[in-house]
């Protein structure tokens, strides 16, 4: 079978190479990858940011979706056929996190090799089925950013309707921020540095927007379209750079999700943090229970992820490339097997 290898670390540096197709052992199913999506992590690893020590070769990506082409003597939840997407931590399958779980999350290290690969044997514990109105391309959207997302919106951030979210930017995780809050009745602000993707983000149903390129002071743009208030949750993706402004923009006692570090930045003051009362809550990915919920709300609604560009197999420098550009609205998506 084909798979991307990271030997020496760059864009330029990954490596299309043959392995044998493995075989599930008892418990495992054999899954046959369809499609593959690309996190902001992928890149991060791809380029040796994420973990210079990582242990190599390994196959990077964490997200993929496929069916299931052989189960071992011992599986009893699958059948040959099911569409499904392996978790993002493999040994995350309810409760808190912990150092275990947290290390079996896939694609970082050649322990838990990714996704980006034809076929993959996983536990049949640690796959998920994918909701029938999805596409293998849509669903391989769902285990890293999508989950992320609904952990803050929905886990941690329980979003009521009529309250308000912030999202910021419009990356991956972001956009599913939006569907999730909007699809939970709340209101949601949601900053760009693109007037053009602000214009899609409208066109997504978000209720208040502000180019953060335009307007430095962002978040006092959102107090003013929340009465001086604030908003009762912020998916903060930004990190150094724009963590000081979430926390403005959030409300007294509000909830701040730390999610990610796209930024660099100055030092933080802590002191509005104690002074609002505000949650603030890292985030990192969630367990199967969280993602068996966030797929039944998402088959429910109906819910389809926003993917903004596909690429083929051969083209998955080129998608890294685009992710790097910071163009992209939403996901990104890699096909993979016949004709890719
Ligand atoms: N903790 C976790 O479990 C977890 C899970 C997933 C992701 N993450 C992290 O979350 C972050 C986002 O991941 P992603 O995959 O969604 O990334 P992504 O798709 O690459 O998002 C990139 C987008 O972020 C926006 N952005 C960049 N700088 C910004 C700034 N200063 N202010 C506001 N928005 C800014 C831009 O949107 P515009 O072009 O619209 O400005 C950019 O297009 C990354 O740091 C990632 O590592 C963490």
């Amino acid at each position: 079978m084909k798979v991307y290898e990271v030997e020496e670390f760059g864009i330029g540096n990954l490596r299309m190479a043959e392995r044998e197709v493995p075989s599930p052992g008892a418990d495992e199913v054999l899954v046959r990858f369809h499609a593959a999506s690309v996190n902001y992590r992928d890149l991060m690893v791809v380029e040796g940011a994420y973990n210079p020590r990582m242990k190599r070769p390994a196959i990077p990506f964490s997200d993929g979706a496929g069916e299931i082409a052989a189960i071992g003597d011992a599986v009893t939840k699958w059948h040959v056929g099911d569409r499904v997407t392996p978790i993002f931590a493999q040994r995350w399958f309810d409760g808190g996190s912990s150092e275990e779980k947290r290390r079996s999350s896939l694609g970082a290290g050649a322990q838990w090799d990714g996704v980006l690969r034809e076929y993959g044997s996983f536990s049949e514990e640690s796959v998920v089925q994918i909701p029938e109105h999805l596409s293998f391309e849509e669903a391989a959207t769902l285990p890293c950013a999508a989950l992320t997302a609904w952990h803050a919106v929905v886990e941690s951030g329980l979003t009521r309707p009529g309250e308000t979210v912030l999202t910021l930017g419009t990356g991956g995780v972001s956009i599913f921020a939006v569907q999730f809050a909007k699809m939970a009745g709340a209101r949601v602000f949601a900053t760009s540095s693109s007037s053009e993707k602000i214009g899609k983000l409208i066109e997504l149903g978000v209720d208040g927007t502000v180019n953060y390129r335009e307007t430095a002071d962002w978040d006092k743009a959102i107090l003013d379209l929340t009465e001086k208030k604030g908003v009762d949750h912020t998916v903060e993706v930004g990190g150094a750079g724009t963590l000081q402004r979430s926390v403005n923009a959030t409300r007294i006692g509000g909830h701040v999700a730390m999610i990610g570090a796209l930024t660099g930045g100055d030092a933080f003051n802590p002191t509005p943090v104690f002074m609002k009362s505000i949650r603030l809550q890292g985030i990192f990915t969630g367990s199967r229970r969280m993602f068996e919920e966030m797929t039944r709300a998402i088959a429910a609604n109906k819910l389809k992820p926003v993917i903004d560009r596909s690429f083929e197999f051969h083209q998955v420098k080129e998608a890294l490339e685009y992710m790097k550009s910071g163009s992209h609205f939403g996901k990104i998506v890699v096909r993979i097997g016949e004709g890719s």
